[in-house]
């Protein structure tokens, strides 16, 4: 693949990575991802804006080959993290004229984590701009986007916002934009939901930072270049608003069958009030696509059976990662069967001391739900309903 042309003197010669299935050997990856990097040419100063993951580094020289780049001035690192920094040595071995510019974070995280060395930096500030000639990029700090040093880069005049891993997405494409693909948008989501969710407040404060300025495109260093901005600044407003839907999620795991039983009756039970669920059987089920149904449902409900005295460790490495996570979920209760006893409440509990829910009232079962269980369910049922019943919003749910 060669390099793609944004604008004209802007390129992206960055990596579409087809078949990677894992990030952070956490993150499971359906669609692929990319390694985005940017070329401006400017009259007097050729910039980059981030590089490549390490294994990607040729296909990048290939690129900056193919458009005869013999040399590079400035590459910004708007983040540390290696798969946009990883080339950087290799790079700056390549362009020995080319400083790394970022903020004094970065740096200091660039040198432990690359070990490049002091002198091949520029160290800007906060709403700093440096020339190209014809051309002017801004450079706005913007932490926690997704680790505490990270920042964007604002062209001006072309009003290109490169976001680096805000707005990105995992999504491999051969075409540069998206206008209002709803695969993006899904992806893009999920991605909010495994590397902004966490931070939730700082998105917030970046949005408002960022607004102020003539966006016409934004282009991050994951998926696709949104040509259309509001497509994804609209998403990212709701996704971190204090709003919640109507919906329930239930990350479940059954060994017999008990807890199972329980999970189909509550859901039906949901259902005929109005209240769409979404199940994720454990055992098969993507994390991600959990990550993303926390993003806005209102309750969650942990379905588990008691293993040696605890929760069964598929339920306990979603639990975690929810405390992880912390999405904004209302409510949150515990349903499963148990065969003689055990601590499965209490583990659950204070494993999710991020999560500020109100707990409704738990519904534990020894052996197979009988009568008496399903009437408990029942009843965990409307006191959903009737919390959900607050939010004033209309049954059905969204996306
Ligand atoms: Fe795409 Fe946080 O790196």
């Amino acid at each position: 693949m060669t390099a793609r042309e944004m604008l004209p003197g802007i390129f992206e010669v960055g990596a579409i990575d087809w078949d990677r299935r894992l990030f952070d050997e956490l993150i499971p990856l359906p669609d692929g991802t990319s390694y985005n990097s940017y070329l401006i040419r400017g009259s007097e100063k050729t910039l980059l804006i981030d590089t490549v993951d390490p294994p990607f580094a040729g296909t990048l020289f290939g690129h900056l080959d193919g458009l005869g780049v013999r040399s590079i001035d400035y590459v910004v690192a708007n983040h540390a993290e290696q798969d946009h920094s990883g080339t950087l040595g290799t790079l700056l071995a390549r362009y020995p004229m080319a400083r790394v510019v970022t903020n004094a974070k970065c740096r200091d995280m660039l040198k432990d984590l690359l070990l490049i060395p002091e002198e091949r930096f520029l160290v800007i500030q906060d709403r700093e701009k440096l020339s190209l000639g014809d051309r002017t990029v801004e450079f706005l700090i913007t932490p926690w986007v997704h680790w505490p040093e990270t920042m964007v880069t604002y062209l001006h005049g072309d009003g290109v916002l490169f976001s680096c891993d805000f707005f990105g997405s995992h999504y491999a494409a051969s075409e540069l934009f998206t206008e209002g693909n709803p695969a993006v948008y899904g992806a893009a989501k999920r991605y909010y939901a495994e590397i902004m969710m966490p931070f939730r407040s700082s998105v917030q404060e970046n949005l408002r930072k960022i607004a102020p300025l003539d966006i016409r495109i934004i282009a991050p260093s994951h998926g696709p270049v949104y040509r259309n901005p509001e497509f994804i600044l609209s998403g990212y407003r709701d996704w971190v608003s204090d709003r919640v839907e109507n919906r329930v999620v239930i990350p479940w795991v059954s060994m017999h069958g008990s807890t199972a039983a329980m999970v189909r009756h509550l859901t039906d039970a949901l259902v005929s009030r109005g209240i769409p669920v979404q199940p994720f059987n454990l055992t098969v089920s993507d994390t991600g696509e959990l990550a993303k149904a926390l993003v806005d449902a209102a309750t969650l409900v942990v379905a588990t059976p008691t293993t040696l005295f605890s929760p069964h460790p598929k339920a306990m490495y979603a639990v975690i990662l929810v405390n992880l996570l912390r999405p904004k979920t209302r409510w949150v209760t515990v349903i499963g069967s148990y065969g003689w006893g055990g601590k499965t409440l209490q583990i659950v509990k204070e494993n999710l001391p991020h999560l500020k829910a109100e707990l409704l009232e738990p519904v534990m079962v020894k052996g197979y739900p009988k009568k008496e269980d399903l009437a408990a369910l029942d009843r965990l049922a409307d006191a959903i309903a009737g919390r959900h019943r607050t939010l004033g919003a209309p049954a059905g749910g969204g996306s």
